[in-house]
């Protein structure tokens, strides 16, 4: 960017309560917005781990009413929405709190849309076209990695079509979120280490998109810096609350990089890879992650020589371009030591050609990779998945 003939803006919208046991202080939170009933969204795994449990003890504690619905799924469909709005309103509740991975936050969003925006919510898929404002969200994330309690995107499954869309809108950044390290310490590791890159995906396609600009630059690269230092140790033992703080922060930093900075590749395969073979966000990040960088490292050596020093390369001796390709090999010894299969083909998938066509074409529609630093074809999103396989 070019600060003497580019404009930018930022902004992040939402009220942020960080620390240790901070999840005490809802009844508070939920007070100074003047919330009387709320819905709580979430999924049988945060309520079978007693989480939801804690939640009911300091809520019944207080004068505020609420309704749980507890059935949100991995990659939450419209027919879910639909569900969660109906139950809403049936209540007459007045907020909606996501409490649990990028799903029941991206639920308790596509609800609060729902509420306020008539039909389908498939003609809002995009940026900036729901019209309306619908009520508050506030939200609660018990996994490091999704950044959706600060940004302005949802991303829904539409099951007719098999294929997941993002709903980009102002209407849809969370009024609050309570960042309680606490609540990462029960998260199965297999989790922690996918939703870990997750984060890093949004760090680094932030930092290196074309839209990067000085402030999400910044938080890129603190995001960047934290998850380097803490998302092995994170994963190794989900009760070390040193790691468990900053992965919390990386996450949140990281989604407030992308509100601007956006995502671009990779987001772009993932999204359909979920959709139509259901590889977890996470994991389809953390396979093509490197595979993108390679592709995008001769886009801005400097910036990928950065990215290799923060993620613990030593790159003294080396050319900037041998010290920026360190910062593929990083990220690849990253997935090894998080113990993440690291190819599709490890995973059960394989795609033919004419299926990977299929995706490239899909990522390629979505228009997330216009955020690409280096501009994307169809075909080299199709090499993409061929190296990924
Ligand atoms: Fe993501």
């Amino acid at each position: 960017m070019n600060l003497l003939l580019d404009s930018f803006e930022f902004g992040v919208h939402t009220q942020i309560h960080y620390g240790i046991g901070k999840l005490n202080q809802l009844p508070e939170i939920l007070k100074s917005n003047n919330y009387q009933h709320v819905l709580i969204c979430t999924d049988p795994g945060i309520a079978g781990s007693g989480v939801l449990d804690r939640i009911e003890q300091i809520l019944s504690n207080s004068d505020i009413q609420y309704t749980v619905f507890q059935e949100v799924q991995p990659d939450p469909t419209l027919e879910v929405i639909a569900k969660v709005k109906a139950v809403y309103e049936e209540n007459q509740c007045d907020a909606l709190i996501g409490i649990g991975g990028g799903s029941s936050i991206d639920t308790a969003k596509g609800a609060s849309a729902a509420v306020a925006n008539p039909g389908d919510l498939a003609q809002y898929e995009g940026k900036n076209k729901l019209p309306n404002r619908g009520p508050d969200i506030i939200a609660i994330p018990t996994t490091a990695g999704t950044g959706s309690e600060v940004t302005h995107a949802t991303v829904l499954k539409d099951t007719k079509r098999q294929y997941k869309m993002g709903i980009l809108s102002q209407h849809l950044h969370p009024k609050a979120a309570i960042l309680d390290p606490q609540l990462l310490t029960t998260l199965p590791r297999g989790l922690a280490a996918i939703t870990g890159m997750d984060a890093l995906s949004h760090a680094v396609e932030s930092y290196t998109s074309n839209q990067a600009q000085p402030i999400t630059e910044a938080l890129g690269l603190h995001a960047i810096r934290l998850i380097g230092k803490y998302l092995r140790p994170f994963v190794a033992d989900r009760t070390n609350i040193e790691a468990a703080s900053n992965m919390m922060l990386a996450s949140t930093i990281a989604g407030a990089a992308f509100i601007w900075g956006r995502v671009a590749a990779v987001h772009a395969l993932s999204h359909p890879l979920g959709g139509r073979y259901k590889i977890p966000h996470g994991l389809a990040n953390s396979i093509l992650l490197p595979v993108v960088m390679e592709f995008n490292v001769s886009s801005n050596l400097e910036k990928f020589k950065e990215i290799a020093i923060l993620l613990g390369e030593n790159v003294d001796g080396l050319s900037t371009r041998e010290a920026a390709l360190r910062s593929v090999e990083a990220v690849k010894q990253l997935v090894s030591d998080l113990n993440i299969p690291p190819t599709l083909g490890a995973n059960k998938v394989q795609l033919s050609s004419e299926e990977a066509q299929i995706v490239a074409q899909e990522a390629f529609d979505s228009g997330i990779a216009l955020a690409n630093p280096k501009v994307t074809t169809v075909e080299d999103l199709k090499n993409m998945l061929v190296q990924a396989q």
